[in-house]
């Protein structure tokens, strides 16, 4: 589900496309609780939208968790 609907911004790989890269790499300096609003709530001015109807508090958790791992490369 996260590579499918993020991915069609994010990357399929999540390496960035029309949206920034959501690597460990390149989160790893950011606070989670931010990134976990940035994904429920979405960014006002930019292309990142609320997911909130979508997700519930614990799955935006979820995410962040995974994002922060490394998601499992598609090909393993
Ligand atoms: C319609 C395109 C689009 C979709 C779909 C999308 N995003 Fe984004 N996302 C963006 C853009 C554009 C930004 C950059 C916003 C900015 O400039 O601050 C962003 C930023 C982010 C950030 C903050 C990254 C950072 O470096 O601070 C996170 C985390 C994020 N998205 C997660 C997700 C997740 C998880 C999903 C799927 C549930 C998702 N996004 C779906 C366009 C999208």
């Amino acid at each position: 589900m996260v590579r499918q609907d993020c991915g069609s911004c994010h990357g399929l790989t999540l390496r960035g496309g029309l949206g920034p890269a959501l690597l460990p790499e390149a989160l790893r300096d950011k606070p989670p609780a931010g990134l976990k609003y940035t994904i429920l709530l979405g960014r006002p001015g930019t292309a990142m939208p609320p997911w909130k109807t979508f997700l519930s508090e614990a799955e935006a958790d979820w995410i962040v968790a995974q994002l922060l791992r490394g998601f499992p490369e598609e090909s393993k």
